[in-house]
């Protein structure tokens, strides 16, 4: 086997697998999907999510990941073989779905460095909402920025996991994190904006449904980046030295801080404008420029915000690249600059649809009343990822126990206490869980 590349360090493996994990997810999917779901019960259930059957599923990941030293679809094939390879196979492809809407709406933000910059977005929420509405509806502007936001994702990814992804990830994590406190210091102080944080943080359970599980439960999968096996690729650049379970600890609690966070920036936001908080995607985009333009130094503040946001979205859309680049090289021998650049442009040319649909292909319904780009968020983000976390849960539970157990304890020099109770999880309580939140869900 050729040698592989390896993180630079412990610190340089969480910071890399939690800039996958922190990114639109968080910051722009996370408070829409608070805002429609009833809000601090969502968050409750979210969390409680997160930290039973994600944080299990992605430990397993890494697991997997770190024994088999390989891509998400030759790892299966390493550990078990059978017909494991194709829950890597069905990773491979989500990533590739999730890609190419993922970089649609990392274009808006790239976008709005540029307008925040050149001072178009001001005025009253009507005109800051009709403005986000004209631009995403534009059939030819969102494209540009979509185009050069894979662009860079194919760039950060030719340059390696430990020089590209680890360096970018140490710098602006903790700059991102630092922003976002600065502005919920505004956000909570803008008039009104008691009612945003009674809204998320005081629990209204008579409006829990199943949807709203299956909402918690589709969003903690892609906020995590499980279910798919990009953290099976991170996992497989990490030296058998390090303790996966504290890992999967640190990045679990560094995404959900993140998300609680935004959600404290965003929804006292929305109620102190007196915005929808069921508004939907254009939530974040609509709310935020009219909080910066209630601060001094506003557009200095917007800038750099968006900014932020756009390298969050960079580090986790790279790991969503990664995969496929790295089932390429491991297996079929394939330049790894070479497949990278290709499925750039094959990925770009499926984000098209997306991007068209919330303008000239808007008619155009996939699902239901879902045009292309809710459809794929959809298909991937609330099929693809819980029943990948199924059959990850089942196979580490089931297929591999035995190697899980020497993995994760490194031969046991480790000692993992909960060894017993996380198997448990992912023998019974993730797979029966979850399948249970997703029928219900459909
Ligand atoms: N976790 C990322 C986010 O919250 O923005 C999105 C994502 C990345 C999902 C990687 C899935 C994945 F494999």
């Amino acid at each position: 086997m050729q040698s592989r590349e390896q993180w630079g360090s412990r610190l340089g493996f969480v910071l890399a697998a939690a800039g996958s994990a922190v990114g639109l997810g968080n910051i722009w999917k996370f408070p829409y999907m608070a805002g429609q779901n009833g809000g601090g019960a969502f968050l409750i259930i979210y969390l409680a999510l997160v930290f039973t059957i994600g944080l299990s599923v992605m430990l397993a990941e890494f697991a997997i990941g770190r024994a088999a030293q390989r891509n998400p679809i030759g790892a299966f094939a390493v550990l078990k073989g059978k017909m494991w390879p194709i829950v890597g196979f069905m990773g491979v492809l989500a990533g590739f779905i999730i890609l190419s809407f993922y970089s649609v709406v990392a274009g808006w933000t790239v976008a709005y460095i540029v307008k925040m910059a050149s001072g178009a977005l001001v005025g009253d929420a009507d005109t800051l909402g009709a403005a986000f509405g004209g631009f995403i509806s534009d059939p030819v502007e969102p494209i540009l920025y979509h185009a050069f936001f894979m662009a860079l994702t194919v760039a950060v990814v030719l340059g390696g996991v430990h020089g590209g992804i680890e360096r970018a990830c140490k710098i602006l994590m903790p700059m991102l994190f630092v922003l976002l406190i600065v502005l919920i210091g505004r956000a909570v102080t803008l008039p009104g904006a008691e009612k945003g944080l009674e809204f998320f943080l005081s629990p209204d359970f008579s409006k829990v449904t199943a949807e709203t599980f299956n909402g918690a439960l589709s969003q903690a999968f892609f906020s995590l980046s499980i279910g798919m096996g990009a953290m099976i690729t991170y996992g497989s650049y990490l030296n058998k030295k390090e303790n996966l379970a504290k890992s999967a600890v640190w990045v679990s609690a560094l995404d959900s801080a993140v998300a609680v966070l935004a959600g404290l920036l965003i929804l006292p936001a929305v109620f102190a404008f007196g915005f929808d908080p069921a508004a939907g995607p254009g939530l974040t985009f609509i709310t935020l420029p009219a909080v910066f333009a209630q601060m001094p130094g506003g557009i200095f503040f917007g800038i750099l915000f968006f900014l932020l946001l756009t390298v969050a979205a960079l580090t986790s859309a790279v790991s969503l690249l990664q995969p496929i680049v790295a089932y390429f090289t491991d297996e079929k021998g394939w330049n790894a600059k070479v497949t990278a650049v290709v499925f750039g442009f094959v990925i770009f040319a499926l984000g098209v649809p997306s991007s068209l649909s919330l303008g000239i292909w808007s008619d155009f319904h996939i699902i239901g009343e879902k045009g292309f780009l809710d459809s794929m968020d959809y298909i991937a983000s609330n099929i693809m990822l819980p029943v990948g976390g199924i059959l990850i849960s089942l196979f580490v539970g089931w297929a591999v126990a035995g190697k899980m157990q020497s993995e994760v304890t490194n031969e046991g020099e480790k000692p993992f206490p909960l060894f017993g109770a996380w198997l448990f999880i992912c023998r019974f309580i993730a797979p029966i869980a979850v399948a249970w939140i997703l029928i219900s869900g459909l």
